[in-house]
């Protein structure tokens, strides 16, 4: 097979992004890579409010079309399929995204190809100089998910673990506001939490119990640990020190990638897998990454790393996605097809 490039467009939740990817000789390469965050304006509010992350989408798309295309030197006679993310996440958001590609696609008679952003997050990893061969087990961890999955081969999916309540980032995204730091909260988190002590405070490493008196070995809760982080706060203000930021963050920081590394390692080890995948917004934090990667050491577990500039959200991810779907052998997607808030 020639040369595949695909224009992909992103839009599920606050960042605006279109991106150009190209697969040729077996690997996969951005040639434009467009993200508008629009976090300041939704930092006001202390989080996403769709209605304005809509307004922007439609506002900025399509100078970022016209951007990406600048940006690749390329236009529409040399794009071979179009892909946006449909679903899961904010209706309005995901309408813009699908809307604009679906019409371009018709206008300019190419394969449309509808991604699912967490499939979008699992290529981000064929991004990566090094890329895993199935099987592998993939730790996804975003604001909207935790999840552990084991990849039998390409688009062959099985849930081993997730959070029975907030995601990892949405953890960081809570503790944060409590602190009183920025929106979005991981690298509010991450900045504030260099330099601070991660062993000052011990926060719980929450667990969630089944039926028969025990726990569910691979899945997370993340609830009791932000309820634990606002009890130390709220004492911390009885006394009259200033509050000790730093230390509270990294102490935050540290319990969270204990627990995401533990649970994952495990899995790996009595699923008998050898390399694990780690991708999405979290994914992008250093103590995380620099603790997935020595501890697999230990039990030689192989570990690939999404680059941190595709574990946030982008439309590279998407692009490789739906060129993964296109050079598998998959057929584009119905013109008709809607968009859909939660999909499995
Ligand atoms: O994958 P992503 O960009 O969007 C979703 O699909 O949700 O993930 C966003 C989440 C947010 O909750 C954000 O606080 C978190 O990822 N995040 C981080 C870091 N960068 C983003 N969490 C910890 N450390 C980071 N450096
Ligand atoms: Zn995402």
């Amino acid at each position: 097979q020639m040369m595949q490039t695909v224009l992909a467009l992103e839009t599920s939740c606050d960042e605006t992004a279109v991106a150009l990817v190209q697969f040729e000789g077996g690997k996969f390469r951005v040639i434009a890579n467009c993200i508008a965050s629009q976090a300041d304006e939704h930092s006001k509010w202390g989080g996403v409010v769709p209605e304005i992350a809509s307004r922007r989408h439609l506002e900025l798309m399509p100078f970022l079309i016209k951007e990406a295309l600048i940006e690749a030197k390329t236009g529409f006679e040399s794009i071979d399929l179009i892909g946006a993310t449909v679903a899961p996440g904010l209706t309005g958001a995901l309408l813009i995204g699908s809307l604009t590609a679906r019409s371009l696609a018709a206008l300019h008679g190419i394969p449309f190809f509808g991604v699912h952003h967490l499939e979008g997050h699992l290529a981000s990893v064929l991004l990566s100089d090094e890329v895993p061969t199935p099987p592998f087990l993939v730790l996804l961890v975003s604001g909207g998910h935790t999840e552990l999955i084991r990849v039998n081969k390409n688009f062959d999916y099985q849930r081993l673990g997730r959070s029975h309540d907030d995601a990892a980032g949405e953890a960081f995204d809570k503790v944060a506001r409590l602190l009183g730091l920025s929106y979005p909260g991981g690298p509010s988190i991450e900045k504030i939490a260099k330099g601070g002590d991660p062993r000052r405070f011990s926060f719980p490493k929450g667990r969630v119990s089944n039926p028969g008196g025990g726990y569910y070995p691979y899945d997370f809760s993340f609830s009791g640990l932000k309820t634990a982080v606002l009890r130390q706060v709220e004492k911390l203000k009885k006394s009259d020190i200033d509050l000790p930021l730093s230390d509270l963050a990294a102490s935050f920081e540290q319990v969270v990638a204990e627990v995401l590394v533990e649970r994952s390692l495990k899995c790996a080890e009595e699923q008998g897998i050898d390399s694990l995948v780690m991708v999405g917004g979290v994914a992008a934090n250093h103590r995380l990454r620099e603790l997935m990667m020595t501890s697999s050491k230990d039990i030689s577990l192989k570990v690939y790393l999404a680059s941190k500039s595709f574990c946030t959200d982008n439309a590279a991810m998407i692009g490789t996605a739906a060129l993964l779907r296109l050079i598998s052998g998959g057929s584009p997607s119905s013109m008709e097809l809607g968009v859909c808030a939660r999909l499995g």
